[in-house]
């Protein structure tokens, strides 16, 4: 059985596309532990109570400087013992203290197929901006590891999503969110819990399927 813990700072359909599986039995062998949200006012808590998950927040806010809040964060996700942390919408820069004791044990869910309009500033609406801005014509989503970079871990699952002509930024978000993102992040830790995903020279490497 893989523990999970998934961190949502907003409405949270990427964590319900992972409830939605498990209870499918389409994600065997996996169980969410808790979810975690830097936002009281987080949907993706509500989702998670209503499917009767332990539902936690600790915001920055309640606390004197980012090391505390780093510290009590950390101390609060160890006591759930789990084995993978999902970020699935979390808008919480991942301290390296955290990175360092969950080494390829956490993974992100990024709205763009990973290097096009990732890193820093690229997050929620503005990718879709910029993708739209460029003219790309395919665009997608990739599940990574996360490292210390902004987007520069190593990438496991990866799907394109066709732009259309008349796209806005919220209407590419939302196919993006529908063909890509809540099918490959399940996908992603669904192959984690089987134990086929292996990170070798800063890759993801597919193993024993
Ligand atoms: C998604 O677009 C995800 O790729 C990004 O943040 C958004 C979260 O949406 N990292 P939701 O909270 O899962 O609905």
């Amino acid at each position: 059985m893989l523990k999970i813990a998934v961190l949502a700072s907003g409405g949270g359909t990427n964590l319900q596309a992972i409830i939605d599986a498990v209870a499918a039995k389409t994600l065997a062998d996996v169980e969410i532990s808790v979810v975690i949200s830097n936002n009281q006012n987080a949907f993706a808590l509500e989702r998670a109570a209503k499917a009767k998950i332990a539902a936690v927040c600790i915001s920055p806010k309640e606390f004197e400087s980012r090391e505390a809040f780093n510290r009590a964060f950390l101390d609060k996700l160890n006591g759930y013992r789990v084995d993978l942390v999902v970020l699935a919408g979390f808008l919480v820069v991942i301290s390296p203290e955290m990175i360092a004791e969950y080494r390829n044990r956490i993974i992100n869910i990024h709205p763009s197929l990973i290097p096009s309009f990732c890193g820093k500033g690229f997050y929620g609406l503005n990718v879709h901006k910029e993708a739209l801005k460029r003219g790309v014509k395919v665009t997608g989503a990739t599940v990574h590891f996360v490292d210390e970079g902004t987007d520069t871990g190593p990438i496991i699952l990866q799907r394109a999503v066709e732009v259309k002509e008349g796209d806005t930024p919220k209407t590419l978000q939302r196919r993006v969110m529908e063909e890509a993102e809540w099918k490959i992040l399940p996908e992603a830790i669904d192959l984690i819990a089987r134990g086929y995903v292996c990170v070798k020279d800063g890759r993801v490497v597919r193993e024993g399927e």
